[in-house]
Formats: structure tokens, C-alpha cells, sequence
């Protein structure tokens, strides 16, 4: 005889969780704030941290990175960041040819905890889209159709945020390809979207190398995205993904710093508007004295040059905490304390 009592604190328990569930994953809808020029919306984004290899893992919490937590905002505000930057592999969440809602919703629920703690976010919902068995690269076509998903979806998200049209392009996405694809996707945008502030890659990876054919859209609410993790037998060593360099230092010599400055010099001629570095970074397995040197020197540079910076990665293999909190050193290069 089923006890009649415990079945409807069961009831009301279930109502509860799904309520709490749905305002969990709810945007609160925020006001366009007044027209800016783009210019004063990348001023906004000075220094950032990367909560990468969680959402945009061939499905979360698949890597050492784990699972996004409500406590990594909380986190990124104390630290000192003013903005975060959150990947995912929407891609990996296809039904027939549409992102499936219940992902958009674990989407929109970091986006809430963004806003719940007042960090501004770049968002970047197609991270990884290269990768097999979406091979997202040879088919802009599609990556453009789902951008208007998501940009009807996360229209009212706070004006002063970015979206950020794919990560690292490279062939088959590059040249005419790569221009095709930001003009779609960013016409895609727009049409809810008008001044959003939408971040865009010029070069393979994302250099600050622009190629002779590169040809900016003519989009005035458009931010340069750069990345550098120059030298990358350096930045990436050891790693499975980057040929298992083996392990070596960075000094900060001369020569050294001459190599990264040459290659981030050659953006402001190319590129007239706003830049924003959105990854730099060293794995874990550098030891952490040249690892901490390299940090502050490039986090320097950028600054020098008035551009923002996004920091790769909150944990993982270019992880900065344990436990969370900052690795010993980490802030100060950082220049967050
Ligand atoms: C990738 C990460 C990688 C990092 C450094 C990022 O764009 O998403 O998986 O660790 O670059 O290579």
C-alpha cells in the first residue's frame, strides 16, 4: 500500500527541483544600454579568464577540466577578472540540423551565472568546430545556419556582450572560405542582434598574423580576436595535441621577447578597429618559474598595446588553479593583486 503521505512530498519535491531548475537556466532579459561605439565596448574587456575545456569537451566533464561549476564565476569576480569567456561544442548537440534545446538551456545557465555575479562574457558557443566527426570547417554553410539559432536564442543577453564567431580558423576555412562564413554568420547575428559586439579571427589560429587576403567585414560592431601562444614548442611542450616537444624553458632574453612582439606588431596596420587577445597561455608541464615569467611578460605586452586579454584556462592542462584558487605566483603575474 503505497504510504500516501510520502508520495506527495515526493510530488512537491520534484515541482520544486524543476522550478528551481528552470530559474536556474533563465537569462534575465537586460536593456540594450545606450548605442556605444565599438571602441567603448572593447574597452570593457581588459582582463579575462578562459573557462575553457569544460563546455566545449566532446561532452562535458569528458576532460580533466571537469564540469563548469556555479563557484568558477564566483571565482573569476574575486580573483579580479572582468569578464570570462565561455566555449562550448554546441555542435555536439545536433538534431536534425538544430542545436538541441537542452543544451541551449545548460548554455543560458552559465550565462545566468555570469550575469549573477556582474561579469561581462564573451561567447563562444562553436568552439572546436573543426573537430571530426562535425568537421564544422568544410561546411560554413551549417555553422552559419546555426548561428541563427543562437543568436535568436541569446538576443537578450546584456548589450555590452560579445559574441565570437569561430575559434582558430584554419583549412579548409580560411581565404575566401573564411570570408564567406564571417559575412553569413555575422548577417545571421544581426537580424536580432544589431550592435551586438561580435569577435572575428583574421588568421590561422587566430595569429595576430593577418594574411594579405584577408578581407575585414564591413561590420562596424566587430572586434579582432587574437590568440598567441608564441613559442609554441615552448607554451605547448609535451603536449599530445602539439607533437610532444620536449620540455624546455622561457628566459625572457632579447631574442625571445623580439619573436612574440614582431608577431603581435603586425596586427594595428592591418586591422584599424579594436583588438582583444582572447587565449594565451602555458601548459602545466613548463616549469612554473618560466611559465609565470612568460605569463606576466605577455599579459604586459598586451596591455602595453591597450588591447584586453583572456587568460587560457581556468583548470586543465594550461590550468592556473588548484583547489580553487590561484596556483602561487599566478595573480601577481596576472597583475591581479
Ligand atoms: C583549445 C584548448 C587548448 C588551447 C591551447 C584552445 O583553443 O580549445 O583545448 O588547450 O587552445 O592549445
Amino acid at each position: 500500500m503505497p504510504n500516501q503521505k510520502l508520495l506527495d512530498a515526493l510530488t512537491a519535491a520534484e515541482a520544486a527541483i524543476a522550478e528551481a531548475k528552470r530559474f536556474a537556466s533563465e537569462i534575465v532579459p537586460a536593456p540594450q544600454p545606450p548605442l556605444k561605439a565599438i571602441g567603448d565596448i572593447a574597452k570593457l574587456y581588459r582582463r579575462g579568464l578562459n573557462l575553457g575545456d569544460m563546455l566545449d569537451a566532446p561532452a562535458e566533464g569528458a576532460w580533466p577540466a571537469g564540469k563548469l561549476a556555479a563557484a568558477d564565476f564566483d571565482f573569476a569576480l574575486a580573483a579580479g577578472f572582468d569578464h570570462v569567456r565561455i566555449t562550448a561544442r554546441s555542435h555536439a548537440y545536433l538534431d536534425n540540423g538544430r542545436i538541441a534545446e537542452s543544451w541551449l538551456d545548460r548554455l543560458a545557465w552559465a550565462c545566468a551565472q555570469a550575469q549573477r555575479v556582474g561579469l561581462r562574457a564573451i561567447f563562444d558557443p562553436l568552439h572546436h568546430a573543426d573537430k571530426e566527426p562535425f568537421n564544422g570547417f568544410a561546411q560554413p554553410d551549417l555553422l552559419a545556419q546555426l548561428w541563427h539559432q543562437l543568436a535568436a536564442r541569446f538576443k537578450d543577453l546584456p548589450g555590452d556582450w560579445c559574441f565570437e564567431l569561430v575559434n582558430e580558423p584554419k583549412a579548409p576555412l580560411d581565404g575566401k572560405a573564411l570570408n564567406g562564413y564571417l559575412a553569413k554568420a555575422l548577417a545571421a547575428i544581426r537580424a536580432h542582434n544589431p550592435t551586438r559586439a561580435v569577435h572575428v579571427g583574421a588568421a590561422i589560429n587566430n595569429t595576430t598574423d593577418i594574411p594579405p587576403h584577408w578581407k575585414a567585414p564591413a561590420d562596424s560592431w566587430t572586434i579582432l580576436q587574437g590568440h598567441c601562444y608564441l613559442p609554441g614548442p615552448f607554451s605547448h611542450q609535451q603536449e599530445s595535441w602539439a607533437g610532444n616537444t620536449p620540455k624546455r624553458g622561457w628566459d625572457g632574453t632579447d631574442a625571445e621577447k623580439a619573436e612574440i612582439r614582431a608577431q603581435l606588431d603586425k596586427a594595428p596596420p592591418r586591422w584599424p578597429g579594436p583588438i582583444h587577445m582572447g587565449e594565451f597561455g602555458c601548459t602545466t608541464k613548463a616549469d612554473q618559474a618560466s611559465r609565470l615569467r612568460y605569463l606576466r611578460f605577455m599579459r604586459e605586452e598586451f596591455e602595453r598595446r591597450g588591447w584586453g586579454w583572456t587568460v587560457w584556462n581556468i583548470r586543465g592542462p594550461f590550468g592556473l588553479t588548484e583547489g580553487g584558487k590561484f596556483q602561487p605566483g599566478v595573480a601577481a603575474a596576472l597583475g591581479l593583486e
